[in-house]
């Protein structure tokens, strides 16, 4: 995939695979990449802007959906993996918030507004003589 000139938004950006992709990202030489992360972080790359991003916080979102202005690529990498009892529904609740839900979330951008197209005219009739 063609990285370089694009802008990228890698979610859980802090550590692990999602520090990885940012820092990858950067190497091929992506113009912007948006990094959301649940703590304030700080990059010394000026092309990396920081995101306040829980991506199961609806307020997040949104407010990353007004910052970014436009975006080629979105890495949707926050995820969770807890070794717990499974029967517990709050688990298995917190693991779709963060694993599914949010990656459905995350992806809507709004709309443009629509425009009524413009009236169309039909073509005249020859004036009869
Ligand atoms: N490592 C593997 O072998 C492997 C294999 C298959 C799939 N994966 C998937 O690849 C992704 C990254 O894996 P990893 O090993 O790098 O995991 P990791 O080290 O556990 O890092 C998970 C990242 O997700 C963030 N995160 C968790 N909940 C979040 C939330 N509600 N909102 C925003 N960020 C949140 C964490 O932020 P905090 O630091 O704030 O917690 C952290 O940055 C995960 O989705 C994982 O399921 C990994």
């Amino acid at each position: 995939m063609r990285i370089a000139d694009k802008t990228v938004l890698v979610t859980g950006a802090n550590r692990g695979i999602g520090k990885a992709l940012v820092e990858e990202a950067l190497r091929r030489g992506a113009k912007r990449v948006y990094a959301g992360t649940r703590q304030p972080l700080s990059h010394s790359d000026r092309r990396v802007t920081p995101l306040t991003l829980d991506v199961t916080n609806a307020a997040h979102i949104q407010i990353a959906l007004e910052r970014v202005e436009s975006l080629d690529i979105l890495i949707n990498n926050a995820g969770v993996h807890a070794f717990d009892d499974l029967s517990d529904r709050a688990v298995l609740e917190w693991h779709l918030a963060v694993n599914f839900f949010a990656s459905t979330t995350s992806r809507r951008r709004p709309s443009p507004p629509c425009r009524s197209p413009p009236p169309t005219r039909s073509p005249r009739r020859p004036r009869s003589t």
